[in-house]
């Protein structure tokens, strides 16, 4: 299925070859940054908490979930911002011998709201522990640092509006104090891109850099569907005037006529260049799945050549799914099961909750409770729940291949959960979009029910089986069937067979209403919700005492084209 191609230039001391997606599940608007030997990429996190992950490798094909830039209720307002709002466009820079990130948040996006997104940076000398945020004077999208290597100032580049009227967006800049985040120089429109430019223009993602005496402006427009791309333009001045390249878009796959691909999408690019001397770039892709990406956009990467100062990236060509590149074997798919049995009391990092936390929502680890003397997850359940717009008793991971499953034991209780009381598990998109399956006192009888939900477009499709128990027994397991084209749910009670409740197609996965945006791609969560009432306080406890993923081989065509 894989061709490896050994191609001119890439003689990285790679110890797998690299192969695309870099980073699987939605990671979108990655910025990389080599400093000494490590390389690091920062993604958008929206509505997610914590937020910001950054990951790390050495060889840019292995890449390890590293840690997060805001860990903290200070460091990130979320509360209340609905999917797709939230933190957006990290950008990655080495200053002075510190880490900086800088960044955007956005309460929600509706402009009857009169809120504005607003940037930040903060900087840390260990991408672990970070600064509050320092607040930047203007306000845009997808601002990035730049440290000029000829004076030493350094440029605050981001997309910005022209004025609060037009609303025509392009590149802006002002030299930015590290101390203030005020502007220390005159704030001024840097690039308007290469499309035509009107109010519907999108050119984002400012990415600066340095290179034989010149400075570049690497960013991206078409917006961030189908007509997505990467553009660059030079300039002799990290304020311009900027001459575009000859060969822009750098980065299009919808360029070649060709909107068949399985990889759509492709742009928001950041470069790095290798300790060799090699040049890469980092950069946002969807994988389209019969017309949708279930898993959003995600991290992609590819080599970038350079020829009379100007950059082509895998030599001109379109980013095919089957290619991986570098001289060395490629990598051994599927990776292996995941488990977790959350017998410590921190949570695996790759676990996520929504919004931000201002209660506790559960616990892990050996419980002192003589209830549960194995280990497990054990939920505090609020009135919350994941259609709502606030904090639920919930954890999620993202879905980080497009065939594989999901399955999470639950803690036996001693007691029977009551009306509108709820555990379970669910492959997740957005408050409006997740698709649940669990146990609940049953809807129009008496006793506990197993159940399942689907959402589509708001109309809601509820299945249910009587439990025949008074508690949660020690034996049940919930699982989730992904593969590319649907979702299945089911569930087992010891060794009998699965029980398959509901299915529905994956292009739900990848839905939004009207107005709203999938800017995310899709998670499984485990929650427990009092759906609107709180959690009685003679109600059982419950929680999950482990969950699985299994991988299984993608199989997924250059083409976008399924029978
Ligand atoms: C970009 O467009 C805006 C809005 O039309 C205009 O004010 C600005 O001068 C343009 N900038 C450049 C560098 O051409
Ligand atoms: C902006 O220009 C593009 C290309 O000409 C056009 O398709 C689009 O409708 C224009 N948008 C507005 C708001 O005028
Ligand atoms: C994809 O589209 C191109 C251009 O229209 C066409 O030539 C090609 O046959 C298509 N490929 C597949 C696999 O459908
Ligand atoms: C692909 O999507 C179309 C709707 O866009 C649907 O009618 C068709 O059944 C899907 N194909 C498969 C193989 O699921
Ligand atoms: C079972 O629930 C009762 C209250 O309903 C509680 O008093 C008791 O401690 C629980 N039993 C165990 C083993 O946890
Ligand atoms: C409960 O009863 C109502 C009214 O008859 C019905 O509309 C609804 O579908 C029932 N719910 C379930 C889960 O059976
Ligand atoms: C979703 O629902 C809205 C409002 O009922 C409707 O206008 C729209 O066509 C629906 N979209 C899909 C894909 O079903
Ligand atoms: C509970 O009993 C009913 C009636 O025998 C049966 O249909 C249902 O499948 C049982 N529930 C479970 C979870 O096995
Ligand atoms: C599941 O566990 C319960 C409680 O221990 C037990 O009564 C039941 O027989 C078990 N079911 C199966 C199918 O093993
Ligand atoms: C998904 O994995 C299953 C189980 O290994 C396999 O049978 C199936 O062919 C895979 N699907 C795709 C699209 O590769």
């Amino acid at each position: 299925m894989r061709v490896t191609i050994v191609l001119l230039g890439s003689l990285l001391a790679a110890v797998d070859a690299i192969k695309n997606p870099i980073i699987s599940g939605w990671n979108p608007d990655p910025s990389i940054l080599r400093v000494g030997k490590e390389y690091f990429i920062a993604t958008s996190s929206f509505e997610y908490f914590p937020g910001t992950p950054i990951y790390k490798s050495t060889d840019l094909a292995n890449w390890e979930l590293y840690s997060h830039a805001q860990t903290t209720p200070e460091h990130v307002q979320l509360y209340g911002v609905p999917t797709g709002a939230g933190v957006w466009a990290p950008s990655l820079s080495f200053i002075n011998g510190q880490f900086y990130l800088a960044s955007m948040t956005r309460w929600t996006y509706d402009p009857t709201a009169r809120v504005w997104p607003r940037v930040y940076f903060s900087s840390s000398k260990d991408l672990i522990t970070w600064t509050k945020p320092t607040w930047c004077e203007p306000w845009g999208i997808d601002p990035s640092l730049f440290q000029d290597p000829v004076t030493g100032k350094t440029y605050l580049n981001l997309m910005a509006p022209n004025n609060n009227i037009d609303r025509i967006w392009g590149i802006y800049q002002c030299e930015v104090s590290l101390t203030t985040g005020n502007c220390v120089g005159e704030y001024i429109s840097l690039w308007n891109g290469t499309l035509p430019h009107n109010s519907s223009a999108r050119d984002e993602g400012p990415k600066m850099f340095y290179k034989d005496e010149y400075y570049y402006l690497l960013i991206a427009e078409g917006g961030t569907d189908d007509l997505h791309r990467a553009t660059i333009a030079r300039s002799s001045s990290p304020q311009g005037p900027w001459t575009p390249a000859p060969n822009n878009p750098i980065l299009f796959n919808g360029a070649y006529g060709y909107d068949n691909f399985t990889v759509q999408s492709t742009g928001h690019a950041t470069f790095v260049e290798t300790l060799e001397g090699d040049w890469y770039a980092a950069f946002l892709a969807r994988r389209k799945i019969n017309g949708t990406s279930p898993l959003g956009r995600e991290t992609f990467l590819t080599t970038v050549t350079w020829k009379e100062g100007w950059p082509t990236l895998n030599d001109g060509k379109p980013i095919l799914l089957s290619e991986s590149f570098g001289s060395t074997p490629d990598q051994t798919y599927p990776p292996p099961p995941f488990k977790d049995t959350f017998s410590n009391s921190d949570l695996d990092p790759s676990w996520y909750q929504l919004r931000v936390p201002y209660t506790n929502n559960y616990n892990t680890g050996k419980t002192k409770n003589s209830k549960y003397p194995t280990s497990g997850i054990i939920f505090s359940p609020n009135v919350f729940s994941l259609s709502d717009r606030d904090t639920p008793s919930a954890v999620l991971r993202k879905q980080k291949s497009l065939n594989m499953t999901f399955s999470a034991a639950l803690l036996a209780t001693n007691g029977s959960l009551g009306y509108l009381q709820s555990v379970g598990i669910s492959a997740y998109l957005s408050e409006f979009q997740h698709q649940d399956i669990g146990i609940r006192g049953c809807v129009n009888q008496t006793g506990m029910c197993m159940y399942s939900t689907l959402l589509m477009n708001g109309t809601s499709v509820t299945n249910q089986i009587p439990l025949n128990s008074t508690s949660i027994p020690d034996n049940i397991t919930l699982i989730i069937r992904a593969e590319p084209l649907k979702y299945t749910f089911g569930f087992t009670i010891g060794s009998e067979p699965t029980v398959w409740m509901a299915n529905i197609a994956s292009s739900w996965l990848a839905f939004a209403p009207a107005n709203w945006f999938v800017f995310e791609g899709a998670s499984f969560a485990l929650f427990a919700s009092g759906n609107g009432n709180p959690w009685s306080f003679d109600a059982p406890a419950v929680g999950f005492k482990e969950v699985n993923e299994v991988y299984f081989e993608e199989g997924i065509p250059d083409h976008d084209v399924w029978a």
